[in-house]
């Protein structure tokens, strides 16, 4: 199947404040602003795009991110640094604890909109 995934729309309430708070997880450049978007390139080509939702309800979605596993543990100091919660699981309920799941690490943690964003060493993915 000769398609990629080339970018996607992440709703916010505060399109910028949602993006810099992966951006600064990530240790990555600030958000770009791209007409109504704040756009967060990532390494693979697709590009997250944040917009204000104009619904003040927004519907959870799930975002996973393989990282090597230098970044992992920067990505986590951060998250403790910061005293953020996180969980092992995706229905949090092994609370500041990470899950060595698929062959690798992960643990999610919530964005400012209830968004599950995933971080993980190895992908759930085998041949
Ligand atoms: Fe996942």
């Amino acid at each position: 199947m000769p398609a990629r995934l080339d970018h996607t729309i992440v709703h916010s309430r505060d399109r910028f404040a949602a993006a810099r708070f992966l951006t600064e997880l990530m240790g990555a450049p600030e958000p770009k602003p791209f007409g109504p978007f704040a756009s967060v390139p990532l390494e693979n080509g697709v590009t997250l795009d944040y917009l204000d939702s104009a619904s003040a309800r927004i519907v959870s979605q799930h975002l996973a991110f393989l990282v090597p596993d230098g970044e992992f543990d920067e990505i986590l100091a951060r998250v403790q640094e910061r005293e953020l919660p996180y969980w092992a699981d995706p229905h949090h309920e092994r609370s500041q604890q990470i899950n060595h799941e698929h062959q690798g690490r992960g643990f999610y943690i919530d964005d400012p909109d209830g968004h599950s964003i995933e971080f993980l060493t190895h992908t759930y993915v085998t041949d």
